[in-house]
């Protein structure tokens, strides 16, 4: 978790952000997600101080989700932020089942700060994807739970993981406990290397509970740039075995 002092750049980014995104012509952004998640990364490339999912991690995340057989219809993400990865993920779903996505194909995404939560709707509903991606305020692990009793998520084809790094593992065991994985379902989780999550990481790498008729995960650590001591690892954990 981020000194209170970050929390507060985090709080004026946010303000920041909102200002350029809605002194632009709508029509820049309307209907068109890609544009707006550009434009976030743009803007946080000029600021700095923005904890968003990397440009080619976000590669390396998409590849997967397009090869993934069946093709995905529900993600989880746990910590929206500002909503960029939130807008990426409901563009690469759109890309992959066309304009028109069919109702059960969704994005859940999870987050604590109010703040973050009010801006990342409005960022999605100026790119016309709210009929795809959700914003759910409070503890990503109420919110799952929520999802699955009143029967709104029943399975999971990719769970992102990026939000604070000691919430990894529970919130991956909860979508266990809860059977909602499936034979091919993903595991994605930014910043195993920094700042770190050691215990999920050797759970995954480890495959899982390790008991018989558990959870089984097969896991590769994609490095996405080369620039020496910056983070730049994003861990994909396959289901291989329920
Ligand atoms: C690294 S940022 C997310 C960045 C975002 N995924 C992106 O790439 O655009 C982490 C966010 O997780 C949120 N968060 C931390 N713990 C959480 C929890 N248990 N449930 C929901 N959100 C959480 C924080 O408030 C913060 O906004």
């Amino acid at each position: 978790m981020p000194p209170s002092n970050l929390q507060d750049v985090f709080s004026q980014r946010a303000d920041e952000l909102r200002e350029y995104i809605f002194t632009q012509p709508a029509s820049t952004f309307t209907n068109n997600p890609w544009a707006l998640a550009n434009a976030i990364d743009t803007f946080a490339s000029e600021k700095g101080h923005m904890m968003i999912f990397k440009d080619k991690k976000l590669d390396a995340a998409r590849a997967q989700l397009e090869a993934q057989q069946p093709a995905p219809r529900t993600i989880l993400e746990f910590g929206t932020f500002v909503g960029k990865s939130a807008i990426a993920w409901g563009a690469i779903l759109r890309d992959i089942h066309g304009e028109n996505v069919p109702a059960d194909v969704n994005v859940y995404t999870f987050e604590l700060d109010p703040k973050m939560v009010a801006l990342s709707r409005d960022l999605i509903e100026l790119a016309g994807i709210a009929d795809v991606v959700h914003v759910l305020e409070g503890p990503g692990s109420d919110s799952l739970k929520k999802l699955h009793t009143d029967g709104a998520v029943t399975s999971v084809d990719m769970a992102f993981f990026d939000h604070w790094e000691k919430f990894y593992l529970p919130d991956l065991q909860l979508i266990e406990d809860l059977g909602l994985w499936r034979l091919g379902s993903l595991a994605i989780a930014d910043n195993t290397d920094f700042p770190g999550a050691p215990d999920y990481l050797r759970y995954v790498k480890d495959g899982g509970r390790g008991i018989e008729g558990s959870v089984k995960y097969e896991s590769t650590s994609f490095e996405t740039d080369s620039k020496q001591g910056k983070p730049n690892i994003v861990e994909v954990s396959k289901i291989v075995a329920i």
